[in-house]
């Protein structure tokens, strides 16, 4: 039997896992790390801090596993997107990390948009100019730390600084590299327009790889103090979204996951670069060869019914969101003419807006905290519906929906989505997350697997379907028409009056 390693560098800690090559996770371990934010705005993590996370977070997953070391064949890399490290010439990180989370960058934003052209921008990337992106994080620099700009001789996204302790390579992967705003998306490799616009030396980024390639080999100081195989293949691996998407099986045309966590996610695969000209939907590469996706996502999703449970709790100090489901499931569909819209932080799709606010529409005296709790939870699947009609209007075929996260732990939230969605909703039989898919990357990379696809076929498995229910159709066809009205409406509410940051 060989072993495989999927290595995540998230927002809050670092996940590595074993897996073998049937796709069986043996053993997995986190490692938390802090998060900082100095001033309003900033989001910001010292690249030391990962690297701490991923020694004890491999060394503990390994240990865990106790399978012979030299029958671990591959390493998958994958992490939050969009962040720069800045490093100068003897590889040193210059600063502080700046996350895909951090929001100072809006005057750069517009300055990219105005030195490229809006339409032009998202022909080339697939995208508009996000705050969270990494390019404007190096015209801010640029622009407000001089000193420290002029040390730098790489940027690199957070899994590739930790590539680079691996195995001293300066590499990145088509699907990370797309979060940058330097990528031509049909390429798979930097614009030079791009670049050239916003006075950025290639000679700063690291070569782009499609995710299942080897990159390079694990240092033998670095074998050694891990506990691991010397000169272990590394791949490129995949943004955490791409990543989680190769766990979940979402790497064929028709295939669309729905992720409810904080935040939630619909990641439709996608033959062609297929973007949005309204720059709605994210657009990037795919983890798999040669291969696209788009991203639809908003910023509160079980976090909106986090939010009302917390609350409540202020009152009622033992409600679980068990006990809250369940009053929301004997609520009838539609809460009765209750409407919620879940701007709660502003929203990115359909709105791009972050000033956009949440709000609760058409209360009466009949309306009750189950009706409040049904209403948040089907205005977050509406929300989430919105990037769906924007990836039907784009003609992306859409045959199968994947529930993932906690949504699909929830037979209410299972329920909502198939029938607001109008499409059955598979659940899978394990979901281990984007350090599973940057396994079965290394997989593919290694030999272990012919392709992402025979991966996916060897190691993803469905365990159930939620039918939508037709009498529950008709009712969210009306309520989602009536919820549509809201946020424009709600926009001349808002420009009357101070808004609230
Ligand atoms: C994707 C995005 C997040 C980060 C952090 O565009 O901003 O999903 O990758 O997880």
């Amino acid at each position: 039997m060989t072993y495989l390693l999927g290595l995540d560098i998230g927002t809050s800690g670092a996940k590595a896992i074993l897996c073998d090559s049937m796709g069986k996770v043996l053993a997995s371990a986190r490692a938390e790390y802090p998060l900082s934010q100095p001033r309003p705005l900033w989001s910001e993590q010292s690249p030391a801090d990962w690297w701490a996370g991923v020694r004890a977070a491999l060394r503990e997953t390994v240990a865990r596993a106790a399978v012979p070391v030299a029958q671990i064949v591959g390493l998958g890399l994958t992490g939050q997107m969009h962040g720069a490290v800045f490093l100068d010439a003897q590889d040193q990180v210059i600063r502080p990390a700046m996350l895909w989370n951090d929001q100072r960058t809006t005057e750069e934003c517009a300055q990219i948009t105005e030195l490229v052209g809006a339409e032009r921008l998202v022909a080339i990337t697939g995208n508009p100019a996000l705050t969270g992106f990494q390019a404007p994080k190096i015209l801010w620099l640029r622009r407000h730390e001089p000193d420290a700009y002029a040390r730098v001789a790489r940027v690199l996204l957070p899994k590739d600084y930790i590539r680079l302790l691996l195995t001293g390579d300066y590499a990145t992967d088509a699907s990370d590299a797309a979060g940058t705003l330097l990528l031509d998306l049909r390429a798979r490799d930097y614009s030079p327009e791009l670049l050239s616009a916003m006075e950025i030396s290639k000679t700063w980024l690291p070569q782009v790889y499609e995710g299942p390639q080897i990159t390079g080999r694990l240092r033998v100081a670095v074998a050694e103090d891990l506990g691991l195989p010397a000169g272990l293949p590394v791949v490129a691996g995949g943004g955490d979204n791409a990543a989680a998407a190769v766990g979940t099986g979402v790497v064929r045309a028709g295939v669309v996951s729905s992720s409810i966590g904080t935040s939630g996610v619909l990641f439709a695969h996608s033959n062609t670069p297929a973007l949005d000209p309204q720059g709605r939907l994210h657009g990037f590469c795919h983890a798999v060869p040669g291969q696209y996706h788009l991203m639809a996502v908003i910023l509160s999703a079980g976090g909106a019914f986090q939010w009302l449970r917390n609350n409540l709790r202020t009152i009622a100090p033992g409600l679980s969101y068990d006990e809250l489901t369940a009053l929301a499931a004997i609520t009838p569909p539609g809460a009765e003419g209750l409407i919620f819209t879940p701007y709660l932080s502003g929203e990115r799709t359909p709105h791009l807006d972050p000033l956009a606010r949440a709000a609760f529409v058409g209360l009466t005296t009949r309306h009750g905290i189950g009706h409040m709790a049904r209403a948040v939870m089907e205005g977050v699947v509406f929300a989430l519906r919105d990037g769906l009609e924007i990836m039907r209007g784009l003609g992306v075929p859409i045959d199968e929906i994947r529930a993932t996260g906690g949504g699909a732990k929830s037979p209410l939230w299972l329920q909502l989505q198939a029938d607001i969605y109008g499409t059955p909703v598979a659940t899978l039989a394990a979901e281990e997350g984007p350090a599973y898919g940057a396994a079965l990357l290394a997989g593919v990379g290694v030999g272990v697997f012919a392709d992402v696809a025979e991966a996916v076929d060897t190691c993803v498995r469905v365990a159930g379907v939620t039918a939508p229910n037709p009498a529950n159709g008709a009712v969210y066809a009306e309520a989602y028409a009536a919820y549509r009205t809201v946020y424009p409406a709600l926009g001349m509410v808002q420009s009357s009056v101070t808004v609230q940051r």
